[in-house]
């Protein structure tokens, strides 16, 4: 028998045991070990030790730093850190001027290998071990991302983007060849290590009714595919969708109309929405991709977390890289903090933490996998440095509580914390060699 690969990894151990909920900042929701050590076998958690596990293990010392599971990045867009930071637009002047012209370079096969291999690196270098992710309507990127992703062993939901209308030339498909990528990329990745498809619905306006309902059949004939569109994000948009789907309710309704809405269904932003959308996500178990350095970059809105958590609707977070400004999730989770402060809602590192965690896992359905420290889940993690710099030394340093120090570590932290991410339980960034 081989033997078994084990790895200890010692530090300041945190993660969530339970959805901490909004506001209450001492909960029984979080699990914090100080110095422990995180005990791997084979890819997996098997447990933790106050002590040194001894010499059956190859120990790795972070005493001193934080040790999380890896982020979950519910929405964002391989191609788009090639637009990331333009300047000007609101979402659909930025797609017509800056997304869509650098998305058509994806069609050749070189650009989506590089593209991908650039893309998955980031993630890595950020501390994001899973994320559900745009390619482009070209099937070649969607290839591209799946085979980083593989060849990492990362947890990667994504599927090649569905346009047929409403978009330039260069970048729309139609109905039947789209079904046939989409078929090949099913039977090809879906299932295959820690990939998933997704029917990959740009947004309403770029698909016809026709391609919506091939999209929900197809969801409906595969077992455990996803579907991921974007929703009411942008209030142009949102008149829009009413204008070219006058029969729907609202723009959520649109894809409930077309079977597109169930439990792995991941909808970005969601920003406009009412009473109504609110229970149809709770209903279906649909989740919202809360986008909000996107949100705030691109002007669309302020999400009403409070009243999507209160109807029982599930709420992860995502970069929305590039219309959002950085793939860290401190930064998603900090841009999230300042939407709830101007609406008067106070947004813990707790509950934060969770969205970008086993929140997102559980939404996913995929808690058995990912999103905590929990015995048996695949090792998927991340190694931060409490503080970077002067100013967030200082203030780690004057901390009384644990929920300060985490948070002081959301707001002033980024991808220049992070000392060393974990998938599967090996190390992958920095990369060895
Ligand atoms: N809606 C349709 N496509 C996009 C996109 O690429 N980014 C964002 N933020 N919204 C969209
Ligand atoms: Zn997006």
């Amino acid at each position: 028998m081989s033997e078994r690969r084990r790895l200890a990894i010692r530090g300041d151990l945190l993660d969530l045991v339970d959805d901490p909920g909004f506001g209450a900042v001492d909960t029984p929701a979080v699990r914090f070990d100080a110095d422990a050590w995180l005990l791997v076998e084979d890819g997996r958690i098997v447990g933790r030790s106050r002590s040194d596990p001894g010499d059956g293990w190859q120990r790795v010392d972070h005493r001193g730093r934080l040790v999380t599971p890896g982020f979950v990045d519910t929405h964002v867009h391989m191609p788009q850190l090639d637009v990331i930071a333009s300047y000007g637009t609101e979402l659909l002047d930025w797609l017509n001027t800056y997304t869509f012209p650098a998305e058509a370079r994806y069609a050749d096969a070189e650009v989506s290998r590089a593209g991908a291999e650039r893309f998955v690196a980031a993630l890595l270098a950020h501390g994001t071990t899973a994320a559900v992710v745009f390619p482009t309507v070209h099937k070649v990127s969607a290839d591209a991302l799946f085979g980083a992703a593989q060849s990492r062993g990362m947890r990667v939901i994504a599927g090649k983007v569905l346009m047929d209308r409403h978009a330039p030339d260069f970048l729309t498909d139609d109905v039947a060849g789209a079904e046939r990528d989409c078929v090949d990329g099913i039977e090809r990745w879906h299932g295959r290590d820690r990939l998933a498809y997704a029917l990959t619905v740009r947004f309403a306006p770029t698909s016809t009714p026709a391609q919506l309902d091939m999209a929900g059949r197809l969801l409906r004939s595969y077992p455990g595919l996803y579907m991921q569109t974007h929703v009411a994000e942008n209030r142009a948009e949102v008149a829009w969708v009413a204008e070219l789907f006058p029969q729907a309710r609202s723009y959520l309704d649109v894809y409930h109309r077309h079977g597109l809405l169930d439990q792995r269904s991941v909808l970005a932003h969601g920003i406009w929405l009412d009473d109504a959308d609110r229970a149809l996500l709770a209903a279906t178990g649909a989740q919202i991709a809360h986008s909000p350095t996107s949100n705030l970059f691109l002007g669309s809105g302020l999400i009403g977390w409070a009243a999507l958590d209160a109807a029982g609707a599930a709420v992860t977070l995502a970069s929305d890289v590039g219309g959002g400004t950085s793939l860290a999730m401190q930064r998603t989770m900090a841009a999230a903090y300042r939407i709830q402060a101007l609406q008067g809602v106070r947004l813990t590192a707790w509950k934060a933490l969770y969205a970008a965690t086993r929140g997102a896992a559980r939404a996913l359905r995929l808690d058995d996998e990912i999103g905590s420290l929990e015995p048996g889940r695949v090792a998927d993690l991340a190694v931060w440095d409490w503080a970077v710099g002067p100013v967030a030394t200082h203030r780690d340093a004057l901390a009384r509580t644990l929920h300060e120090r985490v948070f002081a570590w959301m707001v002033l932290g980024d991808e220049r914390n992070l000392a060393a991410t974990y998938v599967a339980g090996r190390l992958q960034h920095p990369r060895a060699g």
